[in-house]
């Protein structure tokens, strides 16, 4: 039986994505060279914004016909928009035959034979009760259950890694923590992937060596709140520089790089890990989402833009040459026309390498939508939007030049398509440089010369001796 899954929103869907077809694969299941060739196209949604909800709801309209000609494939709503939505999918998409939430993934294989059984059974005439063809399977709803049986219901998912179903063999992702408890008031994210649940290290650890072996040079260690990383382990706490400190013994791996990070709980041990670990690349990102006090409360953020900026210095101060990256949301309720030059004061200022900058999306079951109307209109988010990347882009450009004759190393990604022989590759600060070089330097690590500066690539060449060691510019 051959398998398609198309992905949504962020790195936690694109690992989600990665494990669910192992566990397809290791369940007998085969990837489809195509969409339409599939005989079980599944969605991994993603709910952080409407407009990710709306793409999903339209390619589904856009399959009806395709499963009609085709009765006996199958579809299924996986992720964040399946636990969000829950059996309402079936009522605006009655061709969807699986809906399953992020904390219920390790059930997919289980489930799609189930459904596939009952088909076969439904065509059999008999006095028994027939199996439903329509599965749902979601997590307890945060809101209405007790924290234990709502976090048992949010199941943990860590199937065998397989190097073919991702992008490349020499960078992964390695998930330390499950879901969020911070409840910022706009945010669905706790609500849909669960309370907070850091797992074993000693998993970690595992998982990071069967990488190592499989060739995995890169890994970034993912959650929501990396620095909220917390496991109690006999009389030891173990924490996120401590993860930073084992990831780093593992042999075979040369970079490290996690995200993403809460402001508050930037603590100077993890600053410190950061600078003496060599193979952690000192980026960080952090988002501050707003500059203004009053916005950030209303965010129920719980730091003041002056602490955001206490944060930026200390990061600047222990680990000099950082990269800093932040996300940004505009057109909160009642933004004010100050309260946004607040926050372009704070793109200015802040020198961010990059910032992502999103408008306001009203989430409902939110306490921003209970307690605030989105009340900015969307021509106004939209000039705001556009006014804090024009920001951004400048102060992202100024910071490019600084690496103009400079000595970088890269991992090269693959190529850019465009011309022939152009290469991608990624600086430990995740900065991308594109140089013409054979497509034999994939997954190496190569140092270039910077000789160009734009806001969003630089450009290199690699007219020098090839130097493995840590380069002098991040
Ligand atoms: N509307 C717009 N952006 C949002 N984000 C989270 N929730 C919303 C929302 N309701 C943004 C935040 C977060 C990033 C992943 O998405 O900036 O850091
Ligand atoms: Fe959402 Fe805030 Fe949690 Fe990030 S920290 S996932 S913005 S609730």
């Amino acid at each position: 039986m051959l398998f398609h899954i198309e992905t949504l929103g962020c790195q936690m869907n694109v690992l989600d994505s990665e494990l669910a077809s192992a566990a397809l694969i290791e369940a007998g299941f085969a990837l489809a060279p195509s969409r339409e060739e599939a005989d079980l196209v599944l969605f991994n949604t993603c709910s952080i914004r409407q407009h990710a909800e709306d793409k999903v709801y339209s390619a589904l309209g856009r399959l009806k016909p395709w499963k009609t000609a085709n009765p006996g494939k199958m579809i299924g709503v996986l992720g964040c928009m399946a636990q969000k939505d829950k059996e309402s999918i079936f009522r605006r998409a009655s061709h969807v035959d699986l809906v399953l939430g992020p904390g219920q993934l390790e059930r997919l294989p289980g489930l799609v034979r189930d459904i596939f059984e009952a088909r076969q059974a439904t065509k059999v005439l008999s006095e028994e009760p027939r199996p439903p063809l329509q599965r749902l399977e979601i997590s307890l709803d945060r809101a209405r259950s007790g924290h234990e049986e709502v976090r048992e219901s949010f199941r943990k998912f860590d199937p065998h890694r397989l190097p073919e179903v991702r992008e490349n063999r020499f960078q992964a992702m390695v998930r330390i923590m499950f879901g969020c408890d911070k409840f910022c008031s706009y945010c669905i994210v706790p609500s849909v992937r669960g309370p907070e649940q850091s797992r074993d290290p000693r998993e970690i650890e595992q998982e990071i060596r069967v990488l190592a072996d499989q060739g995995c040079r890169e890994i970034t260690l993912i959650g929501q709140t990396v620095n909220s990383y917390r496991y109690k382990s006999g009389e030891r706490t173990f924490r996120l520089p401590d993860l930073l400190e084992t990831a780093a013994g593992v042999e075979g791996i040369r970079r490290i790089r996690f995200v993403t990070n809460y402001p508050k709980g930037m603590t100077n041990d993890l600053l410190q890990a950061v600078r003496d670990l060599p193979k952690v690349a000192p980026y960080f990102h952090v988002p501050a989402q707003s500059g203004s006090e009053s916005v950030l409360k209303r965010m129920r953020r719980h730091y003041r833009p002056e602490e955001y900026f206490e944060l930026l210095q200390r990061i600047r101060e222990t680990v000099p040459g950082a990269a800093i990256t932040s996300d940004f949301i505009v057109g909160f309720c009642g933004e004010t026309e100050e309260e946004f030059l607040q926050t372009k004061t704070m793109v200015r200022t802040g020198r961010f390498k990059n910032s992502f900058i999103f408008k306001y999306s009203e989430r409902p079951g939110t306490k921003a939508a209970e307690l605030y109307s989105d009340d900015i209109p969307e021509e106004i988010k939209r000039r705001r939007n556009n006014e804090l990347l024009e920001v951004q882009d400048e102060i992202s450009l100024e910071l490019n030049r600084e690496f103009l004759g400079k000595t970088v190393e890269i991992l090269v990604e693959g190529p850019s398509g465009k011309g022939e022989s152009q290469l991608l590759g990624r600086t430990a600060c995740d900065r991308i440089v594109a140089f013409d070089g054979p497509t034999e330097l994939i997954g190496e690590f190569l140092s270039l010369e910077i000789t160009a500066a734009l806001p969003f690539t630089l450009l290199g060449t690699t007219s020098f001796e090839y130097k493995p060691e840590r380069s002098v510019a991040h």
